[in-house]
């Protein structure tokens, strides 16, 4: 067992049986606790994973997913000590049912902050109601930040350099403070832990039936949807969405669940449109590992405005003008395909013919213009919405 982490166990253990073990003291009291006597400056992680790799004395290991992987450095009946080590990992928005508080021990991460508001639960394991950013840091190595149980503490972490390590003093579980939502913004919560074993029999029956590119997929679909509760009938919709888009018959059975739930489902366009583009930058963090590029996907994955994006973009170069920075990174990032260049998922139109070249002046000076506010033209019309209704979008609103 690593001495660090015996060390620190022991200290929250002392002093939380001094608090009576309180739950609402439990957050701070780890915060301080890590900041008295940081990981990130007392803990030597080559010397660390030596430890856990040589050293059969560890506390015993759980089987969570959670990590790339998850190192269980300290146990107690109450709480224990968790050493996160990411590698692609981009959370999805998330509450929890334990408490306590993280630290970045390596690595740098864009943390996100959400509210959720005018929340409606239509059954106990699906919520709607509109998901609002609260506030949005960038937390370099060393910062600590305390984590509280329930819907107070919603949070995504997007992170910038691999690996990224965290560690987190954690109760074991919270009584009462579940289920741990994720969110899919902006308008939607979803229990990822409820099982509707039906549920999803049929979402992988249905996959059989798209292998087999089966005549019937889109009648199959059409007749759950129009008989399905708000719940099911959402999760098939989610599932099937990309065959769906595929078959050219999206708009159509979407169209059909919006009638039968009326204003239940007012939210869902949306929210599904948001998860496609959040699926794409995820795609893409894993595919760029420069940290700059990171932190541009972690702005466009989480921030809904151009305004709150330069003040971010400003905060860590404060030195640059922040349309510079992305003009800059979009030049990187510009991407030749079989069909012409791209810019993330901005595709240069097809429709009009130039070289690679001119593509490239044509994109550069498109998303110029768009960043600008600057009056488009008819020609550049094209390239115009492509960038504008691509990932890139937040830039612009
Ligand atoms: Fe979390």
């Amino acid at each position: 067992m690593n001495t660090y982490f015996e060390t620190l166990g022991r200290t929250v253990l002392e002093r939380w049986q001094q608090q009576n073990f309180s739950l609402e003291v439990f957050p701070e009291l780890t915060r301080i606790a890590m900041d008295e006597n940081p990981p990130s400056e007392n803990v030597d992680l080559e010397e660390m994973i030596h430890e856990f790799l040589s050293n059969d004395q560890q506390p015993l290991q759980g089987h969570s997913g959670f990590g790339q992987p998850e190192l269980v450095a300290y146990t107690d009946p109450r709480f224990y000590i968790q050493i996160l080590f990411w590698m692609e990992g981009t959370t999805d928005i998330h509450q929890h049912e334990f408490s306590g508080a993280f630290h970045v021990m390596q690595g740098s991460s864009v943390h996100s902050q959400f509210n959720f508001v005018n929340a409606k639960s239509v059954t106990p394991h699906l919520r709607v109601g509109d998901l609002k950013l609260k506030q949005i840091d960038l937390l370099e190595t060393g910062r600590t930040v305390p984590i509280t149980s329930g819907k107070a503490c919603i949070h995504s972490l997007f992170h910038l350099d691999t690996p990224s390590v965290t560690v987190v003093v954690r109760t074991q579980h919270d009584p009462g403070t579940g289920p741990q939502y994720n969110y899919l913004p902006p308008h939607m919560a979803v229990d990822p832990i409820h099982a509707d074993s039906l549920t999803m029999r049929r979402k992988q029956l249905l996959d059989v039936l798209e292998n087999l590119d089966h005549p019937n997929y889109t009648s199959h679909v059409r007749e759950m949807i129009d008989s399905l509760d708000f719940e099911r009938g959402f999760h098939t919709l989610h599932h099937t969405m990309d065959r769906l888009m595929a078959l050219g018959e999206w708009e159509s059975v979407l169209e059909a669940f919006q009638n039968k739930h009326g204003e239940l489902a007012k939210g869902v366009p949306a929210t599904l449109a948001e998860y496609l583009r959040r699926e794409y930058i995820t795609q893409m963090r894993y595919q760029i590992e420069n940290p700059e590029h990171r932190f541009f996907l972690a702005l466009l994955m989480n921030v809904q405005n151009r305004k709150d994006i330069y003040s971010l973009i400003s905060e860590r170069y404060p030195d640059n003008s922040p349309t510079d920075m992305i003009l800059s990174w979009a030049q990187e990032l510009i991407d030749r395909a079989d069909f012409g260049l791209t810019l993330l998922d901005a595709a240069f139109p097809e429709s009009i013919e130039a070289d690679l070249d001119t593509q490239f002046d044509l994109l550069m000076n498109g998303l110029y213009n768009a960043l600008e506010g600057n009056t488009i033209s008819e020609d550049q019309a094209e390239v115009h919405t492509s960038i504008t209704n691509s990932c890139l979008s937040p830039l612009f609103s």
